[in-house]
Formats: C-alpha cells, structure tokens, sequence
C-alpha cells in the first residue's frame, strides 16, 4: 500500500485499523484529492485486507469531521465534472461497505453534506457531544451527491429525512441520537476513539466470517424487496453451515465453553 497519502493517516492499535482524514484546515472538507486518495486506500484494504478486527474513520482535530464536498472546487465544476465528482464520492461510499470488517464513523464535530453521507455509508455512527449533522446542499442550490438522498431515509426514516434535505438544517448530537442517525454520544474525542474500539473489540469476539456475511446480506438488502432480502438470508444463512466457525460456536454452546473462532 502506497503509504505517502496526504490527506490520509492510518494507524493499527490492538487490531483496531484508526483511518483519520486529515485536511484539518479545510475542517476535513472532501475535494477531489481527498477522494482519490479514500478510494485508492479502500480499494487496497479489500484486495490486501488487513488483520484487524474493525477499522474507526475519523476526522483530525476536534472540530470537524468532514464538513462536505469542497465547497470551493464545486463552484467550478460543469455538468460533466459533476458527475465524475459524484461517480467518485459514491465509489467510497461503496468502498466502506464492502470492508468485510464493521466500521464505525468516529463523528468529532462537523459531519455536513459529504461528511454526513460518508459517516452514513460506516456502519453505524458515535458522536461527540459537538457533533453535528447536516445535509445543507439545497442551501447552495445543490443536492446530496454522495448517498444522501437514498441512505439517510434508510436510516433515520422518510419523514426526517426528507426535512433534514429540504431544509438544510444543523442537528446537533442530542438529536441525531433521539432520531436514530447516532448511536452513542460521549464528551471528548478520546472517549470517542475508546468507545468506538471497545464495540470493535466486542465484536471481535463473535464470529468474523458471521458478522462478514451479516454486513453484506444486510447492505445488499437494502436494495431488494421484503421477498428477494429474505431469500438472500436464507441462502446465505443455509451457506454459512459449512463454515468452520459456524460448527465452533454451535459445539462450543453445547460443550459450555467458550469458543474460538477462526474467522472462516
Ligand atoms: N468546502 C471547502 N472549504 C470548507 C468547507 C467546505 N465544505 N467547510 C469549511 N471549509 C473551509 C473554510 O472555507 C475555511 O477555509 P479558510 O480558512 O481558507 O477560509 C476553513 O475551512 C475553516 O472554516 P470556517 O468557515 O472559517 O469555520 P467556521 O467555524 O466559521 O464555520 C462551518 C464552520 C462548518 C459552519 C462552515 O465552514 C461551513 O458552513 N462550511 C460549509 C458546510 C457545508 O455547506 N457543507 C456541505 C457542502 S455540500
């Protein structure tokens, strides 16, 4: 993997991959750059994946996250170019879901536009108390591009969402946990990192390969009818008793003792 991003920093403490956008000046704004670089790490993770158990995507410095698409490369881009800007956006999008492995957005400050729709493409999302979110496009006279008008409705529900893209509206921490958007609120950054890698280590536990299957039978049923999900559960439900794990943790349960995963 190359190793000389410049917007990028990565970092593995106790099998736990931390990956920092780090562009603090631009409060983590994502330009094209920034993406190329995103996608380019994303894309070798999943063909060289990495032992770790999880990885926690953050943004450096206390104040933000990501606060959106570069606001400042935009306001130059045609037709064309806006296409190619979303085309990119929405390839990383893809990118954090395909990881085998959860992913939690690690949310310090400002998760706006882009940011929002890249916090909404991780797993799940804990947040500082300074968090806040937002879909703030129509207030340039834009629209989410990256994800934003077909995730968010996934995960906060029709109705919110749609006031939170027709008015571009700031929700603070407290909100976006009382809607569903976050999952856990805590003070500071550290404590966020800590929490995030507890849940990481917790999940660690369980079966690898399960959780694997789980994430992708979940993400790809997003897309499908009621029917066609629970047929995608049930193949790969009734595929997963080859597993060896599947075969440890059921005769584990049975011999009472703890069992030992091997992620396959
Ligand atoms: N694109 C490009 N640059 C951005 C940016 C973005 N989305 N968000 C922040 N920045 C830049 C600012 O231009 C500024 O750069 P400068 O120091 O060279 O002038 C720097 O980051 C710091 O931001 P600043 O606006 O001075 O900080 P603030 O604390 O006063 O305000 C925000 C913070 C987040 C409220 C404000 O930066 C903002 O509204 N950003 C745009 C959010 C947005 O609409 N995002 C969605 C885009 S689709």
């Amino acid at each position: 993997m190359s190793t000389n991003f410049q917007f990028l920093k990565y970092e593995e403490k106790n099998q736990v991959g931390f990956l920092t956008l780090n562009r603090e000046d631009k409060l983590n704004a994502l330009n094209e750059k920034v993406l190329q670089e995103l996608r380019e790490f994303l894309e070798n993770f999943i063909h060289e994946p990495k032992p770790i158990n999880g990885l926690i995507f953050t943004g450096a410095g206390e104040k933000s996250f990501i606060a959106g698409a570069d606001i400042a490369s935009m306001s130059e881009m045609d037709e064309k170019k806006g296409e190619a800007f979303a085309t990119l956006g929405q390839q990383v999008t893809f990118l954090f879901e395909a990881l085998k492995i959860p992913v939690i957005a690690a949310v310090n400050g400002f998760a706006l536009g882009g940011g929002c729709e890249m916090s909404l493409a991780c797993d799940f999302i804990y947040a500082t108390e300074n968090a806040r979110f937002a879909l703030p496009e129509v207030s340039l006279g834009l629209i989410p591009g990256f994800g934003g008008t077909q995730r968010l409705e996934n995960v906060i529900g029709r109705n919110y969402a749609r006031e939170m893209v027709y008015t571009g509206r700031m929700i603070n921490a407290e909100e976006a946990l009382r809607i569903g958007l976050v999952n856990k609120i805590l003070k500071t950054k550290a404590e966020l990192l800590q929490a995030a890698e507890e849940t990481i280590k917790e999940i660690a536990q369980k079966s690898p390969y399960a959780v694997g299957i789980a994430k992708k039978v979940m993400n790809n049923g997003n897309d499908l009818t009621i029917a066609e999900g629970l047929r995608l559960e049930r193949e790969r439900f009734a595929a997963i008793f080859n597993s060896y794990d599947m075969k440890e943790g059921t005769k584990a349960f049975v011999e009472k003792r703890k069992a030992s995963f091997k992620g396959k």
